[in-house]
């Protein structure tokens, strides 16, 4: 499987790299400098990985990544999301690029692309509410109307995913291949896999604040288990995942 990555010189971009390399799996890095990738890469890994040039924001540039090197799949890293709710980011103009490029590289190639995205914890719904975890803490906010775009794509057009971690931290400043077969993320679909409920969750106004705040401490990952379930379940190629936010938690 070809995979465009794009967000390759990203904290987890650039660890997708040998992730998705040891899961057998073709990479194509989408960047806005060949130079900057080039110089974060051991010269072993770049001989392994095409570069394409170009800007996220463009959905045509992205589409003519997709067909001219024949991918199979993207994973989107590119951009990130604004802390405050009255700033704003990139990511929302690369985010909509990259579904609109997908939506018709698919439909040229005659088939569905499986497309990961990215957002943060906050698009999970709290256990036993209606309501994403965004809604009682407004932070990152621009993962929101990303999701609402996204649902608006069947997963025959686009095989998608969006990925909700919390924070996430380098275990190790090199490039380190994991390797397969060593998962360390529990994953579940719609809400945080391991969140603890609590009485306190029923008191008025402040209950589900209360309960996610103390939540929230455990859901921290390392980049380098990110890419390996992105990577991993590229490899295996199953729909389990798809059309789903997907929460993860480190196992102890
Ligand atoms: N890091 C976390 O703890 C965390 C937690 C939850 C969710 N997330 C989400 O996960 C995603 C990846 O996070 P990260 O920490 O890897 O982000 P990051 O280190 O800031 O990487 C962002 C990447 O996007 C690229 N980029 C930005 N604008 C671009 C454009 N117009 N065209 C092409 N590339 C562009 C950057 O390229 P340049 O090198 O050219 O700037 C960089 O490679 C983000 O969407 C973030 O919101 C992150």
């Amino acid at each position: 499987m070809k995979v465009l990555l794009l967000g390759a010189t990203g904290n987890l971009g650039i660890r997708l790299i040998p992730a998705l390399l040891s899961h057998n799996l073709t990479v194509v890095a989408f960047v806005r400098s060949s130079a900057k990738l080039s110089s974060m890469l051991p010269s072993a890994i770049l001989s392994e990985i095409t570069i394409v040039e170009g800007d996220a924001k463009s959905s045509d540039l992205i589409k003519k990544a997709i067909l001219d090197n024949d991918c199979d799949a993207v994973v989107n890293t590119a951009g990130l999301a604004a802390l405050l709710p009255w700033k704003s980011s990139e990511l929302p103009a690369i985010f909509a690029a990259v579904v609109q490029a997908a939506k018709e590289a698919g439909a040229q190639q005659k088939k569905a692309l499986r497309v990961w995205f990215l957002a943060g914890l906050g698009l999970l719904d709290m256990p036993g509410t209606k309501s994403m975890l965004v809604d009682y803490l407004p932070v990152y906010r621009e993962h929101r109307p990303n999701f609402v775009l996204l649902q608006t794509i069947p997963t025959d057009v686009i095989r998608w995913s969006i990925l909700c971690p919390s924070v996430m931290n380098p275990r190790s400043s090199e490039l380190v291949v994991p390797v397969k077969g060593t998962q360390k993320l529990i994953m579940s679909a719609t809400v945080p896999p391991h969140w603890k409920d609590s009485w306190m969750r029923r008191i008025p106004l402040v209950g589900p604040f209360i309960v996610l705040a103390k939540n929230v401490s455990q859901y921290s990952t390392d980049l380098e288990d990110n890419a390996e379930v992105i990577a991993n379940d590229l490899e295996h190629g199953d729909d389990e995942w798809v059309g789903k936010k997907v929460g993860v938690w480190k196992r102890a």
